[in-house]
């Protein structure tokens, strides 16, 4: 698949006060994304997450400060080729209803003055990409797709043109638990292939960490609390506010973030000797869960191919948590 080279977004003291209003929607906001890497805004409704994102493809222009994405400030640049780089989802996918989903999906390069073959390919590449294959839903229309289905049409029609950056705007918020998970997981695995500068706002501190290289928590006004790594945020949250956001159960969740792999097992045991529940790839979280459920002390894990090579201890995640 053709790629683009990924770019760094810098956020330099980025501020936007709305007309008639006393106070910055947000407030000189400083931070770097770097290339390739996915950057959760997390915060309450109303502390600017939008205004931040809409900033960025200058749909809302800055008061004040700058924005560069590599090393080019976006006021230097026309708009219309400063979105042209930029792939842009928004909640509810917001796809044209009366055009099918190819059609849907070839709008940018369509207007970029693709030749039709040349659309033709991308189109199905990227439905193929985002597990929608064109023969079977290319053409239907929005509203006889499933919302998980819209969502990830959405997504491959901000890839469409390959912009080295993607704004994403709460992209997952009308979907249910399960499908949203499905559809997290699948946008990391096409994000391994693709390595956009992703901008992704959420107010769901799980999706955060489930998502995001670093997670910037904003509070209102805009302001930046923390700018940090998932597990950092959880660890070490920067203030009580922080600490309050990320939850009570902020432990439970640094289980998720490191597996049975990362951890020095202990030898399998004779009372571990029957097959192994556990794997290697298991979160603590699943392991931990697992000890519990069966009232175990001790549990073998096995390796991807299912052969035994430790086990696991309640005692051995405390320690490492
Ligand atoms: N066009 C506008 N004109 C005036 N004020 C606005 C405008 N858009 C947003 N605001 C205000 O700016 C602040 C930040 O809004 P923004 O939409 O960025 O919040 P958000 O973090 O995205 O919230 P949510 O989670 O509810 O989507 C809010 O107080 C909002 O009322
Ligand atoms: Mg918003």
């Amino acid at each position: 698949m053709q790629n683009s080279a990924a770019a760094e977004i810098v956020f330099d003291a980025a501020t936007k006060t709305y007309d008639g209003s006393a106070e910055p929607a947000l407030d000189a906001l400083s931070l770097t994304v770097p290339a390739g890497e996915i950057c959760v805004l997390l915060g309450a409704s109303g502390c600017g997450k939008t205004t931040a994102l809409t900033l960025v493809n200058r749909l809302t222009e800055l008061t004040s400060g700058d924005i560069r994405i590599g090393d080019r400030s976006i006021r230097d640049q026309d708009v219309i080729e400063l979105r042209r780089g930029i792939g842009y989802v928004i909640q509810q996918a917001g796809l044209f209803p009366h055009l099918t989903i190819d059609e849907n999906v070839a709008t940018v390069p369509q207007v970029l003055g693709w030749k039709k073959p040349r659309i033709a390919e991308r189109v199905r590449e990227l439905l193929e990409l985002v597990g929608l294959p064109h023969k079977e839903y290319g053409h239907r229309y929005p509203s006889q797709l499933s919302g998980g289905q819209r969502q990830r049409v959405g997504i491959a029609r901000a890839l469409a043109a390959d912009p080295p950056i993607m704004l994403m705007d709460e992209p997952f918020g009308a979907l249910d638990p399960v499908t949203r998970e499905h559809v997290q997981d699948e946008f990391l695995r096409l994000q391994e292939q693709v390595g956009k500068t992703t901008l992704f706002v959420s107010h769901d501190i799980d999706e955060a960490v489930r998502m995001a290289d670093r997670v910037a928590i904003l509070a209102k006004g805009g302001k930046l609390l923390q700018y940090d790594t998932p597990e950092r945020i959880l660890r070490a949250p920067a203030d009580d506010y922080v600490a309050r956001f990320v939850g009570a159960d902020r432990g439970l969740k640094a289980l998720t973030l490191r597996t049975l792999g990362d951890l020095k097992l202990e030898p399998a045991t004779e009372e571990t000797a029957e097959a192994a529940v556990l794997r290697t790839g298991d979160t603590l979280r699943t392991a931990l869960s697992a000890l519990m459920a069966g009232a175990a002390e001790r549990l073998a894990v096995a390796d991807g191919d299912g052969k035994t090579v430790g086990s696991v201890t309640v005692d051995l995640i405390r320690e490492a948590a």
